[in-house]
């Protein structure tokens, strides 16, 4: 406990809390005797889920009046009521309310948290529903012969669907909307995983559900009204994405070859001590919650594709050999990263070496290009991107952890030209799949052909001026 104005978890001072936000400092003063009743073994239990506070005029209130004492201990409070309250959640289905009574939608963690929200708000899975590219194949497999079981693309995109198999129709009308309401993989949906059991292949989150308690990293957290803290080692391991980043459950029978991170725990991060988190959630130093001291926080931006781990993702060593009328071109493509790239969904989202030969008026001469990614049959000996079709891997050309690859390319040398330019790049490729899959994405986007889906995200690029010579 970091902070002086508690003694064994509980505020003792009765001060006035005008000009905080989350400070909890005002709902232990408010709620001291019932909070010190429900104090076990020093640690304490804060407001209560599902309380009973009305909050109905309260999203309007400016901030500056939130910050009150008054505000904060009705938002925390109310955080994981039953959200019969708020105008807009008035409007969703009784299904809906039941769900997030469970699960609170993340825009009550907000309130309090608003930098890890923003963060997280920016990031892919705050999007884990929303693309056109997720609700085009969303119907491409429940209109497949194997699409019986409506959680399946939910167990990761939406997994609190494992709680309410029962909803499941509730997350398939909602990502068919375009614009759910409902929470993909947001707060609660991590934050109240207690267990990861990787005995299970794909490995299982098991949820804490009707508690009071969010998990996370801190050991030393301070106490709040809205909810119960408690640290798990968990949040600070690989175990935590792996229910979700290791292997696609529909293609369980696939066994190791469909594995998406390959042999990621014996690589030379992981074995160096790195978790998941160390590079996709780096720490930096802040407020975990609004007004609260300065200390060790996690990024919730999750960066990846986007953002500037991307550099880090490889390196591109090229030769090029002009040899008379033929020319070679070597690239050494070192991957630098501890799990297999493209690491989910490797059919469709492949990875993609692209070389461009630029001669006379930089016009492109020639060109040529390796795919990193898999290629599936069915149960009928077809070839399919989706894995939830695949019946066999027959290849897989995944850049395997901390690989490096050597590729030779050998064209025509360049004529009436005193050099060319090799360029050579390493990018996500755009979406990959049958035409009609691809026509339907391009429908459902409301930037058609311009949706980000298909654009190339580069990782790395290196370009050369090579003189033709004597
Ligand atoms: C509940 C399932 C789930 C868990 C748990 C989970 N993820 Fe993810 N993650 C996803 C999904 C789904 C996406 C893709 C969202 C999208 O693009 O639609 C994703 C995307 C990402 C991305 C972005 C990838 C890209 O292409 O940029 C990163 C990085 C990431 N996760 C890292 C992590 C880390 C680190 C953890 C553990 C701390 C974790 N995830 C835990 C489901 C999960
Ligand atoms: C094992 C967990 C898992 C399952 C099951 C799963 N996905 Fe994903 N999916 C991911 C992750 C993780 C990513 C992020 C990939 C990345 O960016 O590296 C992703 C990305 C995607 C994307 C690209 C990002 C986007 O939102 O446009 C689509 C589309 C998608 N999944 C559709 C599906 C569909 C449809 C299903 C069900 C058939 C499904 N997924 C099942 C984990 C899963
Ligand atoms: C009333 C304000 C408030 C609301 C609302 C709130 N929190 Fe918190 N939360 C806090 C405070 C204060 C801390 C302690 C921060 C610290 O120790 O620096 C905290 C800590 C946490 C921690 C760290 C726990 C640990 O032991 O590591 C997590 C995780 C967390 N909150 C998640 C959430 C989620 C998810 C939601 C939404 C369901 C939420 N919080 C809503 C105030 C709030
Ligand atoms: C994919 C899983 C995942 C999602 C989604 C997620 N978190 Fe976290 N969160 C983590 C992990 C893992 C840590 C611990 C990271 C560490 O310490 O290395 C963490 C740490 C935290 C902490 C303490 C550290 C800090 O940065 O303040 C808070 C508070 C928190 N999360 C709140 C939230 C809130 C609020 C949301 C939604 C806006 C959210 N988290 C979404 C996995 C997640
Ligand atoms: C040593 C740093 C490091 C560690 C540890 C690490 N990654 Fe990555 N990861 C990267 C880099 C670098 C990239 C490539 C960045 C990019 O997406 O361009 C990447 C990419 C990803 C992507 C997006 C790839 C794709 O195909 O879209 C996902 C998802 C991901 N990592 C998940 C994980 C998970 C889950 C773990 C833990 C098992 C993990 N990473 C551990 C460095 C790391």
């Amino acid at each position: 406990m970091g902070n002086n104005a508690f003694k064994g978890g509980v505020s003792v001072r009765q001060e006035s809390c005008y000009g905080r936000t989350a400070h909890t400092k005002c709902g232990l003063y408010l709620l001291a005797s019932s909070l010190a009743a429900a104090l076990v073994g020093g640690m304490c239990v804060v407001a209560r889920w599902g309380g009973r506070v009305r909050m109905k005029a309260f999203l309007n209130i400016p901030r500056a009046i939130l910050i009150r004492c008054v505000a904060v201990v009705t938002i925390g409070a109310a955080v994981l009521s039953d959200g019969a309250v708020t105008s807009v959640l008035a409007q969703t289905a009784a299904g809906q309310s039941l769900v997030e009574k469970t699960f609170p939608h993340s825009n009550k963690c907000k309130r309090c948290h608003e930098r890890v929200y923003e963060e997280w708000e920016t990031s892919p899975l705050a999007k884990s529903i929303h693309s056109p590219a997720f609700r085009a194949s969303l119907d491409v497999y429940l209109n497949s012969a194997g699409g019986k079981d409506k959680t399946l693309c939910f167990r990761c995109h939406a997994p609190h669907v494992r709680e309410f198999p029962d909803h499941a129709q509730l997350f398939v009308d909602q990502a068919k909307a375009g614009d759910p309401s409902l929470d993909g993989v947001a707060c609660s949906q991590c934050h109240l995983i207690k267990h990861v059991d990787r005995a299970k292949h794909p490995p299982e989150p098991k949820y804490e559900i009707g508690g009071k308690t969010l998990y996370g990293p801190y050991q030393d957290f301070v106490q709040n009204l809205a909810h119960q803290s408690m640290e798990l080692s968990l949040f600070q391991k690989s175990d935590l994405c792996l229910n979700c980043h290791q292997s696609v459950p529909s293609a369980v029978n696939l066994g190791k070859s469909n594995d998406l991170l390959g042999n990621w725990d014996q690589s030379r991060a992981i074995k160096s001590g790195k978790e998941c988190q160390t590079c996709h959630m780096p720490q930096q130093v802040g407020e975990s919650a609004n007004g609260e001291k300065k200390r060790r926080i996690a990024n919730h931006s999750f960066p990846g594709r986007i953002g500037k781990l991307r550099q880090e993702a490889a390196k591109l060593d090229v030769q090029t050999k002009v040899d008379g009328d033929k020319t070679t071109v070597m690239v050494k493509v070192q991957s630098l990263v501890p799990h297999n790239l493209p690491a989910t969904h490797p059919a469709w989202a492949a990875v993609a070496l692209n070389l461009d030969i630029k001669g006379k008026n930089l016009r492109t001469v020639f060109s040529d290009k390796r795919v990193y990614g898999r290629t599936y049959l069915d149960a009928q000996g077809q070839k399919t991107p989706f894995d939830f079709e695949a019946a066999k891997v027959v290849e897989d050309t995944v850049l395997k952890p901390e690989e490096t690859r050597e590729e030779t390319f050998t064209f025509p040398t360049p004529k009436d030209t005193k050099t060319f330019d090799v360029e050579v790049a390493l990018h996500y490729a755009p979406l990959n799949g049958p035409a009609s899959f691809l026509q339907r994405v391009e429908a459902e986007s409301s930037q058609g052909s311009q949706d980000p889906v298909f654009q190339p995200i580069e990782i790395v690029k290196r370009t050369e001026n090579i003189p033709v010579g004597k």
